[in-house]
């Protein structure tokens, strides 16, 4: 009989012990997990305020160099502000994700959403021999996350740039509304990507461009689709690529409509 209590409470004892070293393992994983949820904010922010900064080191640059003209300096500087405006926005934006918080979605008007992100791009697409066509309609709205939709949008752009230096070629920007959603097609004539890539290019750290393959002075990272593609499946939408070598690629996005009741 004493001997069954024994064992019992000898069992007893090292249940208490195995739940005391459960709950110290998942408060470990919480940390962990909170470690790992920073280090892909930094890395988000990083990149997404990397991407504002030449343009805002070049409206900054055109006001400096041109102070006579007070009409010029006031507007570069208007634009100054207002990319700073987004940087913090995009940073508020990044931490919200890393921390797996929901932001509040609204209806936002598509057309205002893509004229921003040329007007902080402050890069004449002309220069690099870019025609840039839009086929939105004013009065198209999207049910998202503004700041995030330009980032997906911003990334999109940025590629297509890249994918047409230095020759140039058509960036077409164009959106349709379907019943139960919109959807926005970002089109360039460039390079293309090859087959073998597809199935890499939304993962995180794939680049082809890097060194002498790299079309801009900088190297990419490899995170601006990666990016793209956990904002979108925070929107519950879908992005996908078509593409072919030497003729262009085209990236497709799906943005649903709010269900009845849910705007
Ligand atoms: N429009 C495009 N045309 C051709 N290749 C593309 C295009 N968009 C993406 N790619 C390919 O997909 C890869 C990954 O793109 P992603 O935007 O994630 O990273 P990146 O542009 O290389 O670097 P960054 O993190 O600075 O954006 C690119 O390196 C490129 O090979
Ligand atoms: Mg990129």
């Amino acid at each position: 009989m004493a001997s069954i209590t024994g064992k019992r409470l000898s069992l007893h004892r090292s249940l208490e012990d195995q739940q005391h070293q459960n709950d110290a393992l998942k408060s470990r994983f919480a940390q962990l997990q909170h470690l790992a949820n920073m280090g892909t904010a930094s890395y988000m922010i990083a990149h997404e305020i990397n991407n504002l900064l030449t343009p805002l080191r070049n409206y900054a640059t055109l006001a400096l160099n041109n102070p006579d003209d007070k009409a010029l300096a006031e507007k570069a500087l208007q634009r100054v502000v207002r990319n700073c405006e987004r940087a913090s926005k995009i940073t508020e934006s990044m931490l919200a994700i890393a921390n797996g918080q929901t932001q509040e979605k609204k209806e936002a008007r598509l057309l205002t959403l893509v004229e921003e992100i040329f007007t902080c791009l402050c890069r004449d697409f002309a220069k690099d021999g870019i025609t840039v066509e839009t086929c939105i309609a004013q009065d198209l709205t999207v049910w998202a996350v503004p700041v995030q939709i330009q980032q997906v949008l911003m990334n999109l752009i940025l590629n297509a740039r890249d994918a047409m230096l230095p020759h140039g070629g058509v960036l077409t920007i164009k959106a349709t509304e379907r019943s139960d959603a919109v959807e926005i097609e970002v089109t360039d004539t460039g390079d293309g990507i090859e087959p073998a890539d597809l199935k890499n290019i939304f993962g995180s750290f794939f680049t082809t461009k890097t060194g002498k393959n790299s079309p801009s002075e900088y190297s990419g990272s490899g995170l601006g689709l990666a990016f793209c593609k956990k904002i979108i499946d925070g929107h519950d939408g879908l992005i996908s690529v078509e593409s072919k070598v030497s003729q262009g690629s085209k990236f497709k996005i799906t943005l649903p409509k709010p269900q009845s009741g849910n705007s």
